[in-house]
């Protein structure tokens, strides 16, 4: 079922490896500066997706806009209807530990979350959804080459960004989570419920305790770190 409602590609235009970001402008800068060759495949609302070539092998990159219902439409029709096998989100998240310094690397391994996306596939509410175990250590071979600093583990993938109640903080903090982001949760139950696999990379751009904000210059070196993990899986 090819094009899909939200993506306007036939199935051979879309790589079988996808890397996805939030902004699809911030795809079409990985395109334009990563991949050789690269040809736009979607403009549907905007979510510009590209495939090109790296390192001999094609490779997509779409954006997935913001929250859980969109990246879970955008990866479901990946996965599902142009049998993609491996999508890998890069991101910007907000630190919960006070330790934890903007521009820090996250691999996240699982996510929870406040969402109740699972339950289309009879999954108990905030279960912890993991990362493909192959693409963490992957990820992690990938940086250690590279020299890239990085913290793995679990982030909270949350509904919410503005939390009036105040509440939310001491959630995760008490769940051992590193930093909230709003996508992760959603990425790994698709790709579970598909048998796909599915990872996520952060840069920590803000710390939600100290309230410490990443300078725009190292936002460009935080998604070159990202970028260049991503592609050496
Ligand atoms: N909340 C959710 N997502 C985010 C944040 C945040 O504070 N910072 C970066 N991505």
């Amino acid at each position: 079922m090819t094009p899909t409602p939200h993506i306007g590609a036939q199935k051979d235009q879309v790589a079988k490896k996808v890397l996805m970001a939030g902004d699809p402008l911030r795809a079409k800068f990985v395109a334009e500066n990563w991949l050789k060759n690269p040809v736009l495949y979607n403009e549907v609302r905007g979510m510009l997706g590209y495939t090109g070539e790296y390192n001999g092998q094609m490779v997509s990159v779409q954006g997935h806009g913001m929250g859980i219902p969109s990246i879970g439409i955008y990866s479901y029709e990946l996965f599902t209807f142009y049998d993609v096998d491996v999508i890998i989100r890069f991101g910007t998240c907000g630190a919960m530990d006070p330790n934890i310094k903007v521009g820090t690397i996250i691999i996240a391994d699982s996510a929870t979350t406040d969402s109740n996306y699972g339950y289309q596939f009879n999954l108990p509410e905030g279960y912890k959804a993991t990362a493909s175990p192959e693409l963490v250590e992957k990820a992690e071979q990938v940086a250690k080459e590279l020299g890239y600093d990085y913290i793995k583990g679990c982030v909270f993938s949350s509904d919410v960004f503005y939390d009036e109640s105040g509440k939310q903080k001491a959630m995760w903090v008490n769940d051992g989570v590193l930093a909230v982001e709003m996508e992760a949760h959603a990425l790994y139950t698709n790709a579970f419920a598909k048998g796909k696999k599915a990872l996520t990379i952060l840069t920590v751009s803000d710390n939600l305790t100290t309230g410490e904000e990443m300078p725009s210059e190292q936002r460009q070196l935080g998604l070159k770190r990202m970028i260049d993990v991503a592609l050496g899986i």
